[in-house]
């Protein structure tokens, strides 16, 4: 079966809905017919200089909405990434493999370092993307289901593999694969409709956290920013704010964006509102009332991410041993 894996920082108290439709919904859709790995990316987090308390929460709280979600740790494998060692040793020989200029184009180091300036932009967030490639060749993964804000560090994993093959023999890296949904790829911020919904949104009144209380969820969407003229269409370029609404109610419905076109004929733009606010308070109640089990029972937390790092390891340890050797490290006997 085709390996899975993907990852999430765990750098907020709550997911948003750009993360449930385009990650979380996608990882539980694919555990199915796949072998997948989920990953809590704790050292990526550390990019950001958290407060200690604050990300250990947060990593036990990333870890339990993917439980919430839909992940189940009898098929899957859930764990956190510092567990297992195995992803910052391949992450140096990566960081070997990869280009001075090459990172410098990642346009997400580009916008981050721009608005925190020379002397607060670290090393680490220079690095990120090939710990992000690590990640993904630590467990010959052919497929990593993310969003469309991810696809040009996908393209860096891939190229590392590429040239691990070539400079080491074929069969060195696997070489994966983007699964970006192409509806749910980029949700919008609701406030302003034209950027991603984002942590890091400078308000927090265009995002939809998903353990929000209901009643903030209702009022975010209700207060969302529509677009000129009338008719409920999708229409992205022209309908921005609409369309992203209809996104949202397609893919948490399940209903075709044609037909929820034709079933606003004749209606209005606050209609539109109600029905997206029902549609996701009603996807979220049992999400949070999950959520409030896995948090309520930190000792099986503990236990299935302890299960996970056990499983993630024996894959990671056989593959960086691989690696080690093709490119001319003596192993210990
Ligand atoms: P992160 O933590 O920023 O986001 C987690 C996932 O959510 C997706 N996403 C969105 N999808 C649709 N619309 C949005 N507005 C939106 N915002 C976020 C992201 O694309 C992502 O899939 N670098 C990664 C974490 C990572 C990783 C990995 C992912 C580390 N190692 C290996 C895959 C494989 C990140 O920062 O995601």
């Amino acid at each position: 079966r085709p390996r899975i894996f993907s990852g999430m920082q765990p750098t907020s108290d709550s997911l948003h809905l750009g993360n449930y439709l385009g990650a979380l919904t996608q990882w539980v859709a694919l555990q199915d017919d796949h072998d997948a790995l989920y990953c809590v990316v704790d050292l990526h987090a550390l990019t950001v200089n958290p407060d200690p308390a604050v990300l250990r929460e947060r990593t036990r709280r990333t870890a339990a909405q993917y439980l919430a979600g839909g992940v189940d740790p009898a098929r899957s494998i859930l764990f956190v990434q510092s567990h297992v060692a195995e992803h910052a040793e391949l992450a140096w020989v990566l960081s070997c493999q990869t280009g001075f200029g090459e990172a410098g184009r990642m346009t997400q180091f580009k916008d981050k370092s721009a608005k925190q300036g020379a002397e607060g932009t670290t090393v680490g967030l220079f690095t990120y993307p090939v710990l992000m490639a690590a990640d993904i060749l630590l467990y010959d993964t052919h497929v990593v289901p993310v969003g469309e804000d991810q696809r040009q560090h996908l393209e860096l994993s891939r190229n590392l593999a590429q040239r691990l093959n070539a400079r080491f023999g074929a069969g060195t890296a696997v070489v994966p694969e983007p699964y970006i949904v192409k509806e749910t790829a980029k949700i919008y911020d609701l406030q302003e409709p034209t950027a991603k919904m984002s942590k890091s949104a400078v308000s927090p009144q265009g995002i939809i956290e998903l353990l929000d209380a209901p009643k903030v969820i209702g009022k975010r969407i209700r207060s969302a920013v529509t677009d000129a003229g009338r008719e409920i269409r999708y229409e992205p370029a022209t309908k921005p704010g609409v369309s992203n609404l209809l996104a949202i109610h397609s893919a948490l419905s399940g209903r075709s964006l044609t037909d929820l076109e034709e079933s606003y004929e004749g209606k209005g733009y606050g209609d539109l509102k109600v029905e997206v606010a029902e549609v996701v308070l009603e996807a979220l109640r049992p999400f949070q009332e999950r959520f409030a089990e896995y948090v309520g029972d930190p000792a099986e937390l503990d236990r299935v991410l302890a299960d996970g790092a056990d499983r993630a390891r024996a894959i990671a340890g056989t593959v960086l041993e691989r690696v080690y050797e093709r490119v001319g490290l003596v192993r210990p006997r």
